[in-house]
């Protein structure tokens, strides 16, 4: 772990040095580190940029910068980071000029890069100009000893995205909201789900598996969405694994868990930050226990809790390290002893820093 501290403070030191003020990064850089006898690597993730168009070529300046910051950023990672994840929600209404636009930014980075659909780039076309731009909605790759699979985990009932709208706008208009009752469970669906089965079978069950989704894929809340309604089908697909990690978009906050062998870890957005459902008190919460909440006593400091991780995934574990724009740094790492993902710095209110005047 400290190699790792030494090599986050020499990147952060490097980015002041060359953007100014900045001291924490709004990326997600992930970094695999193994006792053993893989290499050690890092990959660097980004998500949830929701690039907005207004007007022509005029786009909401603030998720913009979002992305800008995250991606020049990424490139000042020293050493490279081995590729980049993009998790999701690249556009905001899944629009043309939306995705073009986000992807002109994403060609500033200088590694490898993949992507995970999210439910703002799809429910307009239902992910065709995404898919042209970014290629297949799932699949898997290996790296350095370890098994990444990407999963699309935001499709719903057919009903839903054949049938029930008049207009492909009205589709996604209806999605894109956080608490709208129209909405529809996300689902990962059997063929896919057939897929990872025929994918997974070829893999050891002591290769250290790494899925990435867009929506969780546990049950966190409904009524926002926070859900994957065959989460336990593909969790059950996940079991026989010994170490097992979800990195998921989404949700724009910090959250971890634990499900049998399946450790869970969000990442943040690029763009805001989602309360927890906890402070939504018209329905029941089904936010993991072991989460701890977010210091967010100021709602409209919209910069806190948006920034990006560090993850390692030390013997196949993640550890993830949280790097907040406007806020004190959080780790959530998974511990051995008690086999589930703790919080070992949660940030005290008192810490938390005046928002940046360029945010
Ligand atoms: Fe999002
Ligand atoms: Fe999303």
């Amino acid at each position: 772990m400290s190699k790792l501290i030494t090599r986050r403070s020499v990147m952060a030191a490097g980015a002041a040095g060359a953007v100014g003020t900045l001291t924490t990064l709004p990326i997600s850089m992930v970094r695999l580190a193994f006792g053993g006898t893989r290499d050690d690597f890092t990959f660097t993730y980004i998500s949830d940029a929701h690039i907005q168009q207004i007007k022509g070529a005029s786009f909401v300046r603030n998720w913009d910068m979002g992305l800008k910051r995250a991606v020049a950023e990424a490139n000042l990672i020293q050493p490279e980071s081995d590729f980049v994840m993009f998790g999701g929600d690249l556009a905001q209404l899944g629009k043309k000029d939306e995705l073009d636009h986000g992807g002109e930014i994403l060609s500033h980075l200088s590694s490898k890069l993949h992507c995970v659909m999210g439910e703002h780039d799809y429910y307009f076309d239902l992910g065709e100009y995404w898919s042209k731009l970014y290629g297949p909605q799932y699949y898997s790759f290996d790296h350095k000893g370890v098994h990444f699979v990407v999963l699309n985990s935001i499709l719903t009932f057919d009903e839903w995205t054949f049938r029930r709208w008049p207009t492909a706008e009205q589709r996604m208009q209806e999605m894109a909201g956080l608490d709208n009752p129209n909405s529809s469970p996300f689902m990962v669906g059997e063929k896919q789900r057939n897929w990872l089965r025929e994918d997974l079978a070829k893999i050891s069950h002591e290769t250290p598996i790494v899925v990435f989704s867009h929506s969780p894929l546990q049950k966190i809340y409904k009524g926002w969405n926070f859900w994957t309604d065959d989460a336990e089908e593909v969790q059950a697909l996940l079991q026989p694994f010994n170490s097992v990690n979800v990195i998921y978009g989404h949700v724009h906050q910090i959250q971890y868990n634990q499900i049998g062998n399946i450790s869970f870890n969000s990442v943040m957005a690029t763009a805001w930050p989602w309360p927890y459902p906890q402070s939504y008190a018209q329905a029941e919460s089904h936010l993991p226990v072991l989460t701890v909440p977010m210091n967010r006593g100021d709602p409209f400091f919209e910069r806190d809790a948006t920034g990006w991780q560090l993850i390692d995934v030390n013997s196949g574990r993640v550890a993830a390290r949280y790097q907040l724009w406007d806020n004190e740094p959080r780790t959530v790492a998974f511990d051995h002893k008690q086999g589930r993902p703790v919080d070992l710095a949660f940030q005290e209110p008192t810490n938390r820093r005046l928002p940046q005047s360029h945010y």
